[in-house]
């Protein structure tokens, strides 16, 4: 007999009773409860510090009344014996996906495997007839997002994205003026973000260094803001030029080693970190290097990175909007510039950075002419929780309450993924060959000027 139960939202949309908005958006009530109150099964692949920590340790101490997950995947089995002991349960571990789909059926996969795997994770879950949850960006390059598009049309599974950048309550209060008309038909979008050295040097010491493993930073790390701006403007690309570079790290650095464990450079390093330093790391990835060679302290001065550290875009989109972008890493300031000119008015957000607030001002300017509002400061709370409070809501709409009530439609799939990443690698072949890159012809997705 199949384990797999039967969701809430599978139960009500089969049985029809309970058809009425007002019931659905009302969690676990009634006689009902009890069927809705079976727990929902899922497995895990990909055991790195995102899946274990965000996932893994969270489903088991945070969701236990709600999601039991029931098995870990992961190519390293050096990495999947600590990821076991610190998710907790004693979880049955497996380094063949099919094999642990297969034995337990669960009725959804979690991926937080490399970038470059995600699209072999998320069909290969389709076909064992799971429903998807995966960490952005959904996958890197335009053949393996068809692959994707082709499965979920072939399955008709459920795939959701973590865009957890859209929870944040500053960024639903954004899309909310916006939705609401303050500004008008959008017609211009400036959006400048700024990542640390420190944070750079993050990316360039790992996986995150090579296109053909996270796709550039254009995708890695844009494709969270591509989505931001694809569901603000509500809206999809049609058309990228961009430009970008990489300076100081790769092989622009003076001096290069083997890892900062073993550098004869480590005192002239401006870039040095100590992994032995972080017992967690150390244990997860520099103890089990013996199995796979993935080496979390790499030196960042390789010569052979091939990503960018400076990055601007020109997106026009299919309402006609265009989208000012940059992502700049050689900086102090973590945070970015976010601006909407619309037929109405204009709103302006400066996020992150130093000092830190508790909260985001969000500045509303009318367009005297066609706009009855006064001039505002909006000034949201953040939420407590990672990602300024939106982690906690993602996750709770995930495990605990798949119907929470969502009017401004936050929560994607397969299409706003696919939407997002090819933004960066349309921005990509720009930046090889020159040219203005259209997205109709990457993926057979049609641009639509209103996404509904
Ligand atoms: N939404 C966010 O804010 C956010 C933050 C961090 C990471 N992420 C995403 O989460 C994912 C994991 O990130 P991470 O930092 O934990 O990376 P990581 O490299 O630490 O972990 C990835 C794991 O995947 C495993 N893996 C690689 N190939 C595999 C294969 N073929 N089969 C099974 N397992 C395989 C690796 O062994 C590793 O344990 C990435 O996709 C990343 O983009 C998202």
């Amino acid at each position: 007999m199949s384990k797999k139960n039967v969701s809430r939202k599978d139960f009500l949309k089969t049985t029809g009773a309970l058809a009425g908005g007002a019931i659905l958006s009302t969690p676990y009530i009634g006689e009902a409860s009890k069927l809705f109150r079976e727990k929902r099964r899922v497995a895990l692949v990909g055991t790195g510090v995102r899946g274990i920590g965000m996932f893994g340790r969270r489903l088991r101490d945070q969701y236990p009344d709600y999601t039991e997950l029931v098995g870990l995947c992961d190519i390293n089995p050096g990495r999947l014996r600590y990821a076991q002991e610190y998710v907790g349960g004693n979880l049955p571990t497996y380094t063949n996906l099919d094999e642990m789909l297969s034995e337990h059926q669960p009725d959804a996969l979690i991926v937080t495997s490399r970038d470059d795997v995600h699209h072999e994770h998320i069909i290969t879950g389709m076909k064992h007839g799971c429903d998807i949850i995966t960490e952005k960006p959904l996958t890197i390059d335009e053949k393996k997002a068809q692959e994707i598009l082709d499965a979920e049309r072939k399955y008709g599974k459920n795939v959701i994205v973590t865009f957890n950048y859209r929870y944040p309550p500053y960024r639903t209060k954004i899309k909310e003026l916006i939705t609401e008309g303050w500004i008008g038909d959008v017609k211009n979008v400036e959006f400048h973000w700024h990542i640390t050295h420190s944070h750079l040097m993050r990316y360039m010491q790992r996986w995150h260094g090579y296109r053909r493993f996270g796709g550039s930073l254009w995708i890695h790390k844009s494709t969270h803001h591509f989505d931001m701006v694809n569901w603000f403007i509500n809206s999809d690309p049609v058309e990228v030029f961009a430009k970008a570079e990489l300076e100081r790290f790769g092989k622009h650095g003076p001096f290069r080693g083997k890892n900062c464990r073993n550098c004869a450079f480590a005192d002239q390093c401006l870039y040095h970190w100590d992994i032995t330093q972080n017992h967690h790391l150390y244990n997860l990835y520099t103890k089990n290097e013996k199995y796979d060679g993935y080496v979390r302290d790499n030196c960042v001065f390789r010569e052979t990175i091939d990503i960018f550290s400076k990055h601007s875009a020109i997106v026009k989109y299919a309402n006609g909007a265009q989208l000012n972008y940059s992502l700049t890493a050689d900086t102090e300031h973590e945070g970015y510039w976010l601006a909407f000119n619309g037929t109405k008015g204009r709103l302006e957000v400066r996020a992150g950075g130093w000092p830190r607030k508790d909260g985001e001002d969000i500045v509303f300017m009318p367009n005297r002419r066609y706009s009855d509002r006064e001039e505002q400061v909006i000034h949201v709370e953040h939420g407590t929780g990672g990602h300024w409070g939106g982690d906690p809501i993602m996750n709770d709409q995930l495990f605990k309450d798949p119907d929470m009530p969502d009017p401004l439609g936050r929560q994607a799939g397969v299409r706003d993924g696919v939407m997002s990443i090819i933004i960066g690698v349309a921005a990509r072949k720009s930046v090889d060959s020159g040219k203005t890159i259209r997205i109709e012809d990457l993926v057979d997705l049609k641009p639509m000027p209103n996404r509904g």
